[in-house]
């Protein structure tokens, strides 16, 4: 099956959808030809993405949700289930990153982290799932992992256990889909590599301790955004991975499939963690 033929006519609903990756994802829905559903914190932004996508003459509608809220993410399915018709696509987007040692991380920014990359994909699954399993014709749920997911990094300590975490939530849900007999549902995580996004300018630091160091990861995360994929290009990747029917999306598939052999590897092998001389980042590689 392509693309076109699983999304085209179904409505999706992509959190964290004003910028970066999920604005990318947006754009190529509208492409397939699906309602597009922008969730997002940041008004102006979904606003003038839709305004966008219906200047295309693409369905498009946005709502303001902070995932972190379940009773908001709630409200965002009654209504989507109510004005715009069943969920085929649920993308559990949004997510912020943080730097800096995990000594000297604001407990106020360890919470934003666990509540908007963990507890927001929890909400959408909650939120969403029952009726999508309840319509009873396929629908997909992608939720944001990481290449990080993968990988031990320092100075990103709570992202980097953040996305584990989704990688390890989204593996079970595709478990229990299994196991409840929920055929038509079909689950899968996506772990991109380098994508050109805002998240390095909007991510938390710390206010006493190793700035510097903290600063300085951030910077490295800055460079490496320079060669980093198109937005647009890691969406049509992923569309196309997730209508073969693969469970691990990947942006950069040799890239980030080398950092998985890695992960397997290390725990195949039991190596303590160990600093690395070259960048683990490094879209070079891909
Ligand atoms: N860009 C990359 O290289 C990269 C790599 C691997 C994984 N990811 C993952 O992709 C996802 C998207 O990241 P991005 O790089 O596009 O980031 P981004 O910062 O460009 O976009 C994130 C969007 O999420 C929104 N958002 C933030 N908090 C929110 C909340 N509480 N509720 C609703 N929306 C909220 C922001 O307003 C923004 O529009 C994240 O989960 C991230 O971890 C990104």
């Amino acid at each position: 099956m392509d693309a076109r033929e699983a999304f085209s006519g179904g409505v999706a609903v992509i959190t964290g959808a004003g910028a970066g990756i999920g604005a990318g994802l947006a754009r190529r829905a509208a492409h397939l030809g699906m309602t597009v559903v922008l969730a997002d914190i940041d008004a102006a932004a979904i606003a003038a993405l839709r305004d966008e996508l219906c200047q295309q003459g693409a369905q498009a509608l946005d709502i303001c949700c902070d995932v972190r809220d379940f009773a908001a993410v709630d409200d965002l399915a009654k209504q989507v289930r109510r004005d715009v018709g069943p969920v085929r696509l649920l993308v559990n987007n949004a997510g912020v990153e943080q730097f800096g040692y995990l000594w000297d991380t604001p407990v106020a920014n360890w919470q934003r982290v666990v509540d908007i990359n963990v507890s927001g994909v929890f909400h959408g699954v909650r939120a969403f799932l029952p009726m999508m399993i309840d319509a009873g014709t396929p629908a997909w749920v992608w939720n944001l992992s990481s290449i990080g997911g993968v990988a031990v990094v320092p100075l990103q300590a709570p992202y980097i256990m953040s996305k584990h975490a989704v990688l390890a939530l989204t593996e079970c849900l595709a478990l229990e889909v299994q196991h409840a007999g929920h055929d038509h549902i079909h689950v899968q995580a996506v772990l991109p590599g380098a994508v050109a996004s805002n998240i390095f300018e909007s991510a938390g630091g710390v206010t006493d301790g190793d700035v510097d160091a903290a600063e300085s990861q951030r910077h490295a995360m800055l460079d490496i955004k320079a060669a980093a994929m198109d937005p647009l290009a890691a969406a049509e990747v992923v569309f196309d991975q997730a209508a073969e029917g693969r469970f691990y999306l990947l942006t950069q598939p040799e890239y980030v499939g080398s950092a998985m052999a890695e992960r397997a590897d290390v725990l195949r092998t039991q190596r303590a963690p160990a600093l690395r001389t070259a960048p683990r980042f490094d879209p070079a590689q891909h």
